[in-house]
């Protein structure tokens, strides 16, 4: 891999944490990301997670939220394709049917647990609208927590609007990625650190790499400013697309406009990179990410942390009928496969 100064700095700033817990931090995050396998995002908040529920025809509800993260995270040969799961602070608590919590049964399917801590979005004062991510407040005494009951990553969400994101907008955002990413560290906790540039609207792939380059650049000139020790992250980015609703591009031109961006922004120290789906269908994602992986001498590993890519066909399949849990699985370990032999 190449060591940039950027690197080395970092290295040399780093003062929150020992040797032995940095190492187990690169360890953690060489594996969620590593070996063909990724990180399946099932970390919807209960808002979210009850309109999808609804909109399938399934009333919401603590149970069948639970039912149908059981679902996911008991498909036979889930751990094959899959590194890590994403929970929310609802399911982390829960209990599968046969009694174990969670973040258990995940680490004795060989699943690492992870947790959202962030606690969602609200106007940035000022700013036409763009959006800050909220969640600072008490989060060492929530790593704690979580920690002690088993977590080995967290993620925090970022969210840019191509209409919206100027400097202001970026550091902002980057700030607070920062400080929860340094808290993660010295928790024990590898820190998702996630910017995602939304691709809803219409507009040109050089929209999106131009945001996306900013809040990038952005996240880590704070990452380093917190003393953030840049091996123990995961990031997890958007791919640079036009908008949804512009047309298509091949697949292998939004992988290299990716990959100019990250390039540009992303030091080599940072040892995996798991991209969110955002909203494009399944097979699209796929081939994006196919055609990053087939680029040769990249400095960090690519995988995937996908949500809707992957479970949406299993939500709809299942339709909240115990008879359709089998098929619902085969859905999700089919789109995991895809995924993983990007
Ligand atoms: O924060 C977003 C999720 O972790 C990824 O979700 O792949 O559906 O965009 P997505």
């Amino acid at each position: 891999m190449r060591t940039t100064g950027r690197r080395r700095r970092n290295l040399e700033g780093m003062t929150t944490t020992t040797p032995t817990e940095m190492s187990t931090l690169a360890e953690t995050a060489r594996q969620m990301t590593s070996g063909g396998r990724g990180v399946l995002a099932a970390d919807e908040s209960i808002k979210t997670m009850s309109a999808r529920l609804e909109a399938e025809g399934i009333p919401a509800g603590d149970v069948t939220r639970r039912d149908y993260r059981e679902l996911l995270l008991t498909a036979d040969g889930l751990p094959d394709s899959v590194s890590g799961i994403i929970l929310s602070d609802e399911t982390f608590g829960q209990e599968l049917s046969d009694g174990r919590p969670f973040p258990l049964a995940a680490r004795e399917l060989g699943i690492l647990p992870g947790i959202k801590v962030d606690t969602g979005t609200t106007p940035l004062p000022g700013q036409g609208g763009a959006l800050i991510t909220e969640g600072l407040d008490r989060l060492g005494t929530r790593l704690a927590s979580y920690a002690g009951r088993g977590a080995a990553f967290a993620k925090w969400r970022a969210v840019f609007d191509v209409t919206t994101t100027n400097s202001y907008v970026a550091r902002a955002n980057a700030h607070a990625l920062a400080r929860y990413a340094a808290l993660c560290q010295e928790h024990g906790i590898v820190p998702i650190v996630e910017p995602e540039v939304l691709c809803n609207g219409d507009h040109a792939l050089a929209v999106s790499a131009e945001t996306t380059g900013l809040a990038l650049a952005s996240v880590f000139e704070e990452l380093d400013r917190a003393g953030v020790d840049l091996t123990g992250i995961v990031l997890k980015p958007n791919f640079v697309t036009p908008g949804l609703d512009a047309p298509a591009i091949p697949a292998g031109d939004v992988a290299a406009a990716t990959y100019e961006v990250l390039l540009d922004t992303v030091p080599a120290a940072v040892p995996g990179i798991a991209f969110l789906s955002g909203g494009h269908p399944t097979a699209d994602v796929c081939a994006f990410l196919s055609d990053l992986i087939a680029i040769p001498e990249r400095p960090w590993h690519v995988t995937f942390s996908f949500g809707r890519a992957l479970v949406s066909d299993a939500l709809r399949t299942w339709a909240g009928a115990p008879a359709n849990v089998a098929a619902a699985q085969q859905r999700l370990l089919d789109n995991c496969r895809s995924a993983q032999s990007s």
